[in-house]
């Protein structure tokens, strides 16, 4: 045993240093089983006093930290490269009781989203932030690659949540902001800075967040439209007319056929149609009405069915929500999250068969995502030794429609290489600077977000 792992284990207890190849495979390989890579050993700490040990000790030794929540990320960026102690903050479980008058509430890096949403609605309020993954997503990770999901539309993303945070530098000092005071002009927002830093600059260890109002009567529609225009017009419609809405989201209908194939679903139409947009309203009185008056009205509705009951809804977003699952049951996909402009939207869906056939022949994508956000997720299957290219391909798609080339997942490993196509250079320099002055000899998630120096 090296010295790092005798040290970590006099830090967490050696239940906690995990070395064999068979109990780290878990850590070292993501959910989309495309990222992998080898950890020099798993590290599993209980608070944030032993995550600061963790870090100083391997400050100390010069060994570089992977730092991993819930492993749902899809972008590579908690997967180790190269043998970094692998971080691990799954036991940071702490969840304070919600603090009611502030609507707010304190929880460790390490509790998952469905634990979270448990304790706010057992206080009768909600999590703004919602997404499929949400049984094994921690709300550090989230945090950390500022995750979007479901009800940006409605709650922002998780910085929006976000009104404190604790978290542990390079050299093992840790940063208390928890207070969550709703104003605070007292200079450089450091809470702010962290979110979405995908664990480059510090460790977060505690997390506080603002809650939403707890709604108990909601509605969800899947409508069929005739393409992506018609997906922007009923858009366009939802937004103007419904108060309440609080999620669009867009299929298409060879994404909703392998969904079928995959849970053994019914059609949802009686015909098939080229695009689906699935509509969710919540409030506090039952707001069926208000979506069946806007699809009664709305020109760009083809077809349409209404779930007021929970069985029902679940139901109509079993259609969206089950795509990344049937996705990575039929492959190991090259999965791409962009977001342009809504007026590039239509042009860039009709744009991609091509680019992705020009250099991945036979290759398959299937796209959905969050229009409201014009986010797209583009899985590609069967790109095989392609799949750089095919992620060239549509990332360069992506920045001519002045687009992102990461919506909601982050950078990550993944998409290192094509940040400049949506960061100047000097944006570039700027970020590198900050890295440098938080993590000056780069220790935290070496080669996630920028390169490696
Ligand atoms: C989603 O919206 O379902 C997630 O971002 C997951 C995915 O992109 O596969
Ligand atoms: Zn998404």
């Amino acid at each position: 045993m090296s010295d790092i792992e005798e040290v970590l284990r006099g830090i967490v207890g050696p239940g906690h240093v995990l070395v064999d190849p068979d109990l780290r495979a878990a850590y070292e390989t993501d959910w989309t089983r495309r990222f992998t890579g080898t950890a020099r050993c798993v590290v599993r700490p209980r608070d944030t006093a032993e995550v600061a040990a963790v870090v100083r000790a391997c400050a100390a030794a010069g060994v570089p930290i992977t730092v991993q929540g819930g492993n749902t990320g899809l972008v590579g960026g908690g997967v180790p490269d190269r043998g970094e102690v692998l971080l691990s903050l799954t036991r940071l479980s702490d969840l304070e009781p919600v603090d009611e008058l502030e609507s707010q509430v304190t929880a460790g890096a390490g509790v998952t989203l469905e634990k979270l949403q448990a304790h706010a609605r057992a206080a009768g309020l909600d999590v703004g932030v919602d997404l499929a993954a949400r049984s094994a997503a921690t709300v550090g990770g989230m945090v950390a690659t500022n995750a979007g999901g479901i009800r940006v539309l409605r709650y922002g993303s998780m910085r929006d949540q976000l009104t404190g945070l604790e978290a542990v530098l390079a050299d093992g000092t840790v940063l208390t902001r928890l207070a969550g005071l709703a104003k605070d002009n007292t200079g450089y927002d450091l809470t702010q800075l962290l979110a979405g830093s995908e664990g480059t600059l510090a460790v977060i260890t505690r997390v506080r967040l603002r809650l939403v109002p707890l709604l108990p009567a909601r509605a969800v529609a899947l409508v069929a439209v005739d393409g992506t225009e018609g997906a922007l017009a009923l858009l366009a419609a939802a937004r103007s007319r419904l108060a309440t809405l609080s999620a669009a989201e867009l299929c298409y209908a060879d994404g909703i056929d392998l969904v079928r194939a995959h849970g053994r679903l019914s059609a949802p139409f009686a015909e098939d149609y080229p695009a689906y947009v699935l509509l969710e309203c919540a409030a506090h009185s039952d707001p069926t009405d208000e979506i069946l008056e806007l699809l009664a009205d709305c020109d760009a509705v083809q077809d349409a069915t209404v779930a007021g009951d929970q069985v029902g809804r679940a139901r109509l977003w079993a259609y969206r929500e089950t795509h990344t699952e049937a996705i990575s049951a039929a492959g190991v996909p090259v999965k791409l999250d962009v977001c342009v402009p809504l007026r590039e939207l239509a042009g860039l869906v009709a744009e991609l068969p091509g680019a992705v056939a020009a250099v991945a022949p036979g290759a398959r994508g299937i796209v959905f995502g969050h229009v409201n956000e014009g986010n797209l997720h583009v899985n590609v299957l069967g790109a095989g030794e392609h799949a750089e290219e095919v992620t060239d391909a549509v990332l360069r798609l992506v920045a001519q429609r002045h687009g992102s080339i990461s919506s909601e997942h982050g950078v990550g490993r993944a998409k290192v290489p094509w940040l400049e196509l949506s960061r100047s250079e000097a944006e570039l320099a700027a970020l590198r600077r900050i890295k440098t002055a938080f993590d000056p000899d780069g220790i935290l998630n070496p080669g996630v977000l920028l390169p490696v120096r």
